[in-house]
């Protein structure tokens, strides 16, 4: 880990030699009308990485924003994901050609498979990867990666694909921790981005957490961004309410105590934990 030059915000080195803010900002469910304003908000604050995807609706938004604020090109990390609908080689061209034509950059920091999808498209996503791994040799996409990909789908691309993702985005939060699929990425250089890192806004309603973030001065959602962070996550938290947006980004002037950290680590409900869809039966393709 280092410091982002400007910020206060560490960064993760991936396994293709590229850096990723550990803190950023998650744009999904905002109304295409509403992002703008939203990541502006965001910007102000000092975030500079922007997580959006082709099945928000909202990379216009997003791209409107990073040219409204003025922000160079280097100074702000994308990512964007591809629709579920065009995994197909070719669909998957024209998809990442509308990414970038939504956003209007020329090239995107991050780029993933949004879900693995194991029973449409026969079963392959791994012509879907090869042809992200175009979108990286090409320049495109400076880093690819996937998300909500279980162990066996992490496994076959590994066996039958060049590229080991750089990250793997899944849902994991204080209880659902998805220990094994996050432990998977840790041994093989995959580094975990955690979605749905508050529980979707559940764990400000936690007396133990509300307990914990008592004794240091902070709130619920700040000691779990802290912990998601001091081990060794990537975390966008969703807010469109400004004092929200201003709270997340304040979590690094204090440090959890080893003890504490485990105290969060205990509150694992496993599967009955999950909260989103389970990736291996998952096959919601928009109409
Ligand atoms: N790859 C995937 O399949 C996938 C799936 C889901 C999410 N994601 C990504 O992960 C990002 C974050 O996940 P998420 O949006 O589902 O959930 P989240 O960030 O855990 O929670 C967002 C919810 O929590 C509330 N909230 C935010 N900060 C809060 C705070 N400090 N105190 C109290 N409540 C707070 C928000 O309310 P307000 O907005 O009303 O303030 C919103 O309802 C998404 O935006 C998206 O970029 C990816």
């Amino acid at each position: 880990m280092s410091a982002t030059p400007g910020t206060q915000v560490p960064t993760i080195e991936l396994n293709d030699g590229h850096a990723i803010p550990q803190l950023g900002f998650g744009v999904f469910q905002i109304p295409p009308d509403e992002t703008e304003q939203a990541v502006l908000r965001a910007f102000e604050t000092g975030y500079r990485h922007i997580d959006t995807a082709e099945m928000y609706g909202n990379e216009r938004g997003v791209g409107a924003a990073i040219r409204a604020y003025g922000l160079d090109r280097g100074d702000v990390y994308v990512t964007s994901k591809l629709n579920n609908g065009f995994h197909e080689p070719d669909e998957a061209r024209r998809a990442f050609e509308g990414t970038l034509d939504a956003l209007g950059l020329d090239y995107v920091d991050l780029f993933l498979i949004h879900w693995p999808l194991p029973t449409l498209y026969g079963g392959d996503f791994v012509s879907t990867w090869q042809t992200l791994e175009e979108f990286k040799a090409d320049g495109r996409a400076r880093s690819i990666g996937v998300s909500n990909f279980q162990v066996p789908h992490l496994e076959r691309l590994a066996a039958e694909t060049e590229t080991v993702p750089a990250v793997n985005q899944i849902e994991l939060h204080p209880y659902f921790q998805n220990r094994e699929v996050d432990a998977y990425g840790g041994e093989h250089g995959i580094a975990t981005e955690a979605w749905a890192p508050l529980a979707e806004g559940r764990v400000v309603r936690d007396a133990a957490l509300a307990e914990l973030a008592g004794r240091y001065g902070k709130s619920a959602a700040q000691v779990v961004l802290r912990w998601h962070i001091e081990r060794g996550r990537i975390v966008f938290p969703k807010s469109v309410t400004p004092e929200r947006v201003r709270e997340n980004f304040a979590v690094f002037d204090f440090e959890l105590d080893p003890a504490d950290l485990e105290m969060i680590d205990e509150l694992d409900r496993g599967e009955p934990g999950r909260n989103g869809p389970n990736p291996d039966v998952f096959a919601y393709v928009p109409s």
